[in-house]
This record gives structure tokens, C-alpha cells and sequence, in this order.
């Protein structure tokens, strides 16, 4: 089978990894792809926001089936033009997309079919938006309504500043048009729990917990990044928290996708936090996470390549989707500087009995063949165990086998993780 993935990340290299590992039989190109996907026909002179382009690659190269991992080319619509032009994809069709795409689109959807999600309200007008804030009580969110390479949410804790973010966002339209609507939100806190799951539109199955961590620094100090490393399960999902998920959250969005006719065929993302009023929907997103996926998906049993053919085909219900019991833990290395300036283009080393555990991000190759930090999160270090703490001690272990110029990553990956644990077992 011809297969064909969008995307040139970790995640995009995750994904090819499994599906070539449980079907070495397929052929795998992918757009743009990376210069470490050695397993791949890497297609850099395609970007992945070319629907035109793509859809013309995957008619004359005989492609037979797409995997559509990032956010823009979905919102854009690229697996409809896809699938119109008679291409099975894995992802959404736009109009599943903008639960991703709108903040707007999400919130009036979780209000309608009664999904717990922050208060808030939506603006057009920056000067409705001014008044909002001079009348509100302190913290607030402030998110632009569309894409923003997950820099669109600001937590604002005075009016000064949120006078600042609106001009910014609204007028100055820092994300263009994402940014000229806002959702001004409630304050929430308490522990975040990302769960991916697979959904065809009429079926929906969760895929194992896990927790991300976004600011750049130890800590969670910093600002936020596109994420610094994972572990799975997440041990703020208990059981009971898992059946409050699946009764309050992951079946009313099944059946409000269903009532909206939005046919969701992909990978839908739950961004939850654990408050006091119990587990509330902080985001959608319309694909996987990264980099959650790399540690979700090494953990699945169940062969990938299977499940995405079912979900696209609308017969996940007959799809295995299953589990090990097993740990996993990432660490992102990043380019020093990351995100506003990283130094990048550093030859990267590592042991070879460590690639296993290694999955490519922003690396290129340069004129002697040696991969090179190319931008601001360069590579993820895996580790798995039995145990929560072996994951971690493992990945830890790895990343200190792997070594380029002006590196940056976490120290603490799963340390409040391990705390939390440590807590469940008092
Ligand atoms: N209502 C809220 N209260 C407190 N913190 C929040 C709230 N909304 C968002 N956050 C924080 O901001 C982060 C980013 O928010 P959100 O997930 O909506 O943005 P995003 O840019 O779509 O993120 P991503 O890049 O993960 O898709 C959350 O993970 C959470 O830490
Ligand atoms: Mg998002």
C-alpha cells in the first residue's frame, strides 16, 4: 500500500515509525517530512499548507491513503480536497476541523450539547472587548480565536495587561486574522490531562492518558512552548476521573458531533483540566498532540495502520484498539533560545544503541551527511518502563547519550507526575 504523511515533525515521525514497524510491506512518502526519515521519500519542495500541490502529488504518485497530522493543513481543508479528488485520508474534513480552528466554533459547541467547559465570553469588537475587561474580576484567559502556533492564549493578571494583549491581538492583529476575535475566559486551575482518541464520526475510543508540559523552563516557569516532553498514563487519570471523562465529556461530544452532522473522522484531542467543580474541556484540538503522540502510540498494541484505514472507513467500532500496561516518558531537546530565538544548526551526536529511543523533529542534514539542529525543538528522547520512574530514570538516561551545541530540555519531566503517584499510594 502507498501511504502518504503530512507533516515534518515528531509527532509526523512517530506516526511513520509505528505504521512501518507493524506493516513493513507499505511505501511511505511524506510532505515535507524531515532529513532523519531516512524510512521515507521526504518531499521538502511540497509545503504541508499546499493542498494543490499535495492533492496533485498524491494523484500521479498513485498514493492509496494520506495520514494528515498537523492543524493548518485540516483547517484548510486539505482532506476534502483529498477525498474529492478520491484519496482515503486520516483527519477531519475542515468543518470537524474547526473545533480546532475557531476557539468560537469549540466553545458554542461544548455550550450547546452541554459539555463543562470555562465561562466566557466571545469578541469582535475591541471596543466591547475593552469594556468586558474594565467590568471583570482578575485572572482572565485571553485566547485569539483561531491558529496561533500555540501562542494565542495569554493569562492576564490585571487590567493593564489585558488592555495590552486585546490592542495586540485585536488591532495590531499580531496573528492576523486569527487574533481579530477573542475568547476572554474564566480562570480555571488545577492538573491538565491530554487524551487523544480515535473517532470515525459514529464511534468514538479513547486512546491512554498522558501529561504534557508546556513552559519552556523546570518549574513550568517561562512561557509556553509547543511542549517539552510527556508521560503516559497520566496519574491525575484515575479510574474515576477516566469514568467522569467518558460520561461527562467523550460521549456528549460524540453525540454533539453526530447531531451537527460534523462526520469527524481522525484524531480528536481533549485538552482537560481537574478543577474543584470537577473536569472541564480547556481546548479541542483535530489531531495529535506533540508530543503526546510520542509517547501514546509506542504504548498501542493494536496495529495503526489497521485502526486508521477503520476510522477513515467509518468501521472503527469493529477496530482493536488496546493498550500495554506499560510507562512512557519524553524529553523534548530543543535549540537553546527556543521558542523566540533559537540558536539552531549544531551537528548532533549520540550513541547508536540509543536511536531506538530517538525521534526526529527539527534536524537537517548538512554537506557531510550529519544531522543538525534546525529549529527550536530538534529532537525527543523516549524511555519506557513498568513503572511511571522507570520511564522517566530511562529517558533521562537517553538524553544523556545525545549531545549537540546550545541544547535545552527539562530536568523535570514527570516529576509532579511522580508526586502525584507517590500521593495515590499514601
Ligand atoms: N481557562 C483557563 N484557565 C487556566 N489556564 C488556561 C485556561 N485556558 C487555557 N489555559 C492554559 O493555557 C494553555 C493553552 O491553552 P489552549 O489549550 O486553549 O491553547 P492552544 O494554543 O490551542 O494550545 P495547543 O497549542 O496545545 O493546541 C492550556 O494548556 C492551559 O495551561
Ligand atoms: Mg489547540
Amino acid at each position: 500500500m502507498k501511504v502518504c504523511i503530512i507533516g515534518s515533525g515528531g509527532r509526523e515521525y512517530a506516526i511513520a515509525t509505528q505504521l512501518l514497524a507493524d506493516n513493513p510491506e507499505i511505501s511511505l512518502d511524506a510532505i515535507p517530512g524531515n532529513d532523519a526519515m531516512t524510512f521515507a521519500t521526504i518531499h521538502p519542495e511540497i509545503a504541508a499548507t499546499d493542498i494543490p500541490a499535495i492533492v496533485a502529488f498524491c494523484v500521479e504518485n498513485g498514493i492509496e491513503f494520506c495520514v494528515v497530522a498537523p492543524d493548518d493543513p485540516l483547517v484548510l481543508g486539505l482532506v476534502d480536497a483529498l477525498e474529492d479528488a478520491g484519496i482515503a485520508c486520516f483527519g477531519p474534513r475542515k468543518s470537524g476541523a474547526m473545533l480546532e480552528g475557531s476557539k468560537r466554533f469549540a466553545k458554542e459547541f461544548m455550550v450547546k450539547h452541554g459539555i463543562p467547559t470555562a465561562a466566557y465570553a466571545e469578541f469582535t469588537d475591541v471596543e466591547l472587548a475593552r469594556d468586558y475587561v474594565r467590568k471583570a474580576a482578575f485572572p482572565l484567559v485571553i485566547k485569539a480565536d483561531g491558529l496561533a502556533l500555540g501562542k494565542g492564549v495569554v493569562i492576564v493578571q490585571d487590567l493593564t495587561q489585558a488592555e495590552a494583549v486585546l490592542e495586540n491581538f485585536m488591532v495590531d492583529l499580531k496573528f492576523g486574522t486569527s487574533s481579530a476575535a477573542v475568547i476572554i475566559e474564566e480562570f480555571l486551575s488545577g492538573p491538565e490531562i491530554s487524551v487523544l482518541a480515535f473517532c470515525d464520526g459514529k464511534t468514538i475510543k479513547p486512546m491512554i492518558s498522558s501529561m504534557d508540559h508546556k513552559k519552556i523552563y523546570d518549574g513550568d516557569e517561562g512561557p509556553n512552548t509547543g511542549g517539552m516532553g510527556c508521560v503516559a498514563p497520566n496519574p491525575v487519570f484515575t479510574k474515576e476521573v477516566a469514568a467522569e471523562f467518558e460520561r461527562n465529556i467523550m460521549q456528549p461530544t460524540l453525540a454533539g458531533l453526530i447531531a451537527d452532522g460534523l462526520d469527524f473522522r481522525g484524531c480528536l484531542y481533549f485538552g482537560l483540566m481537574l478543577t474543584d467543580k470537577g473536569l472541564q474541556v480547556i481546548e479541542y484540538n483535530a489531531r495529535f498532540g506533540d508530543p503526546e503522540t510520542q509517547v501514546v502510540l509506542p504504548l498501542l498494541s493494536s496495529n495503526l495502520l489497521d485502526i486508521f484505514l477503520a476510522t477513515s472507513a467509518g468501521r472503527l467500532a469493529e477496530a482493536e484498539v488496546e493498550f500495554s500496561a506499560r510507562h512512557a516518558a519524553c524529553v523534548v531537546m530543543a535549540c537553546e533560545g527556543y521558542p523566540e530565538n533559537p540558536i539552531k544548526g549544531n551537528v548532533i551526536s549520540y550513541d547508536s544503541e540509543v536511536a531506538p529511543f530517538l525521534v526526529f523533529a527539527g534536524v537537517k542534514r548538512n554537506h557531510n551527511g550529519e544531522l543538525e539542529s534546525s529549529s527550536g525543538r530538534v529532537l525527543n528522547v523516549l524511555g519506557f518502563g513498568e513503572s511511571l520512574s522507570q520511564a522517566i530514570d530511562s529517558a533521562y538516561q537517553h538524553v544523556s547519550q545525545v549531545s549537540f551545541a546550545h541544547n535545552h530540555y527539562r530536568t523535570d519531566i514527570g516529576t509532579k507526575a511522580r508526586e502525584i503517584e507517590a500521593h495515590h499510594d499514601l
